[in-house]
């Protein structure tokens, strides 16, 4: 039977349905799946009853499991084994984390739009979002389809930004959160990387932004005009027919496409709820920008 694949949004999210992912998928739903993801780069996968084991095979299909960087974080113990980014506002011991618990304090850098591991090499390629329980109010996350706002740039501003590098680290995007107490490991794990601002998408041929807070600079361009654009980009990227919202029910897994989507996560109360979301990245290529490169017949 082949999966049911229904549009949240023209052509950005869909939901899945007619899947099991606690199963091995066949060749076919396999096939199925990466054609969906191609097309949509968000999906939603509703009523999924996943261990650790399953989130993580499910998330091998799309390459190697990335560590957390909270596990180059000194004496910051992990709650979840380290191929689990841990989004949950919890403590090791499993209780809600105080106000000035540190990873709370850094991972308030998930409001702000970002798209994961932008900052590592090898950069992440998928992300795999599962939710095992729920604020009340808030705690959403919302996406933005960065193929849909570079299609539509003005064309001036679009051979602007397509021969453009970005600098991104982690450092960057927490200092903008006022977060600078950063240690000798950290400070040397995230040195800042140079990322384009424009890709093009292997399996669509669709080029896109490369957009994340986790930009610090542009290379070759002064501060304040590199801030300058980079906020008329974001503004551009996130306006609202470019984006699309999740409202998380329990046991929804979400995948989505780091390489041309940013999202963030919405505001709730989380020194009183707790929110139990479990995150499975993988890494793309490690040459994967010179290969888009040469694809598009711009390598030097
Ligand atoms: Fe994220």
């Amino acid at each position: 039977m082949p999966i049911t694949v229904s549009a949240m949004t023209d052509g950005f999210a869909a939901e899945v349905g007619d899947i099991d992912l606690t199963r091995p998928l066949d060749a076919q739903t396999e096939r199925e799946v990466r054609d969906a993801f191609t097309q949509y780069a968000v999906l939603i996968f509703p009523e999924q009853t996943l261990t650790v084991e399953q989130h993580l095979a499910f998330a091998r299909l799309f390459g190697p499991h990335e560590r957390t960087v909270a596990a180059v974080m000194p004496g910051q113990k992990l709650r979840v084994r380290e191929e689990i980014a841990d989004i949950a506002n919890m403590t090791p011991n499993g209780e809600v984390w105080g106000k000035d618990y540190r990873l709370r304090l850094f991972q308030l850098g998930n409001r702000l739009w970002h798209t994961d591991s932008s900052f590592k090499q090898p950069t992440g390629f998928t992300s795999m979002l599962y939710c095992r329980s729920v604020a009340p109010i808030g705690g959403h996350t919302e996406f933005a389809d960065l193929r849909a706002a570079f299609d539509a740039l003005p064309a001036e501003l679009k051979a602007q930004v397509d021969c453009l590098i970005g600098e991104h680290s982690l450092l960057y995007s927490r200092r903008k959160l006022g977060f600078t107490d950063f240690s000798e490991q950290e400070r040397a794990a995230w040195a800042p990387v140079a990322r384009p601002l424009v890709r093009t998408i292997a399996q669509s041929g669709r080029r896109s932004l490369y957009l994340a807070s986790h930009i610090g600079r542009i290379r070759g361009m002064e501060d304040a005009q590199a801030d300058a654009l980079l906020a008329q980009l974001m503004a551009h990227a996130t306006e609202r027919r470019f984006t699309y919202l999740h409202r998380w029910r329990v046991r929804d897994l979400v995948l989505w496409d780091n390489r041309c989507t940013m999202h963030r996560g919405t505001a709730f109360d989380d020194t009183r709820w707790p929110r139990d979301m479990q995150r499975a990245t993988t890494s793309d290529q490690p040459d994967v920008f010179e290969a888009e490169l040469r694809a598009a017949g711009l390598a030097a």
